[in-house]
């Protein structure tokens, strides 16, 4: 197919791959930087509700309706004491954190953190420390949240504000504890053995609870995949999901390649789920193990931030990534990865939120939308329902990295009941429009309801203060669906959503 000839998706509602979890659209938020303090929590911002939580922060990240929420770390969480953060404040320690070298305040803690979920209709979704912490720490942590009051910790809570638990469901059992630079890191049976015995406590307060085992810290890591197969041969029937993390770069500065990176994601989810099944098989299972990407994101060029570290300082600027519109494309070609591996994806979160390596930057009392904001908004709006296999015919082109790859990389979501049907599509040609025929096999939809796009002639351009507004998603005219057939011109460079009516 040469590449100016017409492109072709094909649809059939029938063929579908599964149902979109909608914890797929989850985010992060660690002490880390200014993700927290001056992110979320800043009293003294003019921006500041009464319980000190940025107004403005929570309505960005209640549009962007992410359905859960990763805390407190990250690394940080390794060197964690969680009863630092609760009770009144000014009793509260300031302690030298090591993971980022910063001072850590403990003015935000776990009971901010679930009034802050509460805020923006999140679910709470807390890492405990395998690091220095110990497994009667993450036992008490579950008590402190889930637990009636009538005992030590969930009188504690009861104390700070909150008779009734929290309810939390989601835990992780810790973070990256295959790197080495994780505080308390530990090889893959260590972690294994300690991970399941905190399992079993954790359970033991609350067997309600659905708990994620580390995997590999990312898929270059010398220990990856053995990593995840010991940890899932011991952990098993322990847990319910099985962590991947990610940070794209395009360090080599060369677009073609980057903007194709779905192929090593997309292999990355193979590798990852081809261990879950021979381990399922291993053990003669019934029980069911998914897949976490509790951190993925673009990061690469806020890295010297992180051998500077914080330098023992309050909330220290770091991480803070300025993301332009190829990094947008490649965040749209990462939903659409999840979106075609729904059968075994079932959470991911973002990381960050705010700040840190974040959709959102703020100052003392601005905020900015970056342009990775957009692609995440389009999906947590419009992909409900179940995901469907495409054939998608496009013309190719030539990368670097993974050969020869199409120009178009498109997902969809099905919702019947709802009638509801969209197509998220990204033209990584550099510099020529695609002409694009979509062909409905199976039903005669009557019209595009909505059709949205993020565009430019650079790959290079971002937001900033100056210009909040470069990058957006816009409005675009909405192609006519002529015998279940729409066409449609995609510029290069270019992400497009469409909401279609049945
Ligand atoms: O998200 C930033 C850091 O990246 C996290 O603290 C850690 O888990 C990962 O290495």
């Amino acid at each position: 197919m040469s590449q100016s000839e017409t492109a072709r998706v094909t649809i059939d509602t029938k063929r579908v791959i599964s149902e979109i979890s909608p914890l797929l659209f989850s985010g992060f938020a660690e002490h880390l930087g200014r993700c927290i303090y001056e992110g979320i929590y800043d009293p003294a911002s003019p921006q500041a509700d009464e319980y000190g939580l940025r107004a403005d922060v929570l309505a960005a990240l209640r549009e962007l309706n992410l359905r859960a929420m990763r805390y407190p770390g990250g690394n940080f969480v390794s060197g964690y004491r969680w009863e630092d953060g609760i009770g009144p404040k000014d009793q509260r320690p300031r302690r030298r954190e090591m993971a980022w070298q910063s001072i850590e305040t403990n003015q935000f803690g776990t009971d901010e953190f679930i009034r802050f979920c509460r805020e923006i209709g999140t679910e709470p979704m807390l890492a405990v420390n395998l690091g220095t912490g110990t497994i009667q720490d993450a036992a008490n942590l579950v008590e402190y949240c889930n637990a009636q009051t009538g005992s030590h910790y969930a009188d504690l809570r009861a104390a700070n504000g909150s008779a009734s638990p929290y309810a939390v469901k989601y835990w992780c059992l810790g973070n990256e504890m295959d790197g080495i630079w994780q505080i308390g890191h530990l090889d893959a049976v260590d972690y294994a053995k300690k991970a399941s015995e905190a399992a079993k406590l954790m359970r033991l307060q609350d067997k309600s609870i659905e708990l994620v085992l580390c995997g590999s810290s990312s898929s270059k890591m010398p220990t990856y995949p053995d990593w995840d197969r010991i940890g899932l041969e011991i952990c098993w029937d322990l847990v319910q999901y099985h962590s991947m993390h990610y940070y794209a770069d395009n360090s080599d500065d060369d677009t073609g390649s980057y903007l194709a990176l779905s192929a090593e994601l997309e292999d990355y989810v193979d590798t990852v789920a081809a261990v879950l099944r021979t381990v399922k098989a291993k053990r003669r299972s019934k029980h069911e193990v998914y897949l976490s990407w509790d951190e993925w994101n673009v990061w690469y060029k806020a890295r010297e931030a992180t051998d500077l570290r914080g330098g023992w300082k309050e909330a220290p600027p770091l991480l803070e990534e300025v993301y332009n519109l190829e990094d947008a494309l490649v965040v749209a070609t990462w939903l659409n990865v999840f979106l075609r591996r729904a059968d075994v994806l079932k959470i991911a979160c973002i990381a960050q939120i705010v700040n840190v390596i974040a959709p959102i930057l703020t100052t003392s009392d601005k905020l900015l939308k970056q342009s990775i904001y957009y692609p995440l908004l389009m999906f947590s709006q419009m992909a409900r329902g179940n995901s469907l296999d495409l054939l998608v015919e496009a013309p190719r082109y030539e990368t670097k990295k993974f050969g020869d790859m199409p120009l178009l990389d498109v997902s969809s979501a099905h919702d019947a009941e709802a009638g509801a049907h969209s197509l998220f599509i990204v033209n990584r040609s550099l510099s020529e429009p695609t002409p694009l025929e979509i062909r409905w096999q199976d039903i005669k939809p009557t019209r595009v309801r909505t059709a949205q796009q993020l565009a430019g002639p650079d790959p290079a351009a971002f937001n900033s203060w100056e210009q909040p507004n470069r990058l957006t998603t816009r409005p675009i005219d909405k192609p006519e669906i002529v015998d279940g057939v729409a066409r449609l011109s995609l510029p290069p460079l270019s992400f497009t959503a469409l909401g279609v009516e049945l």
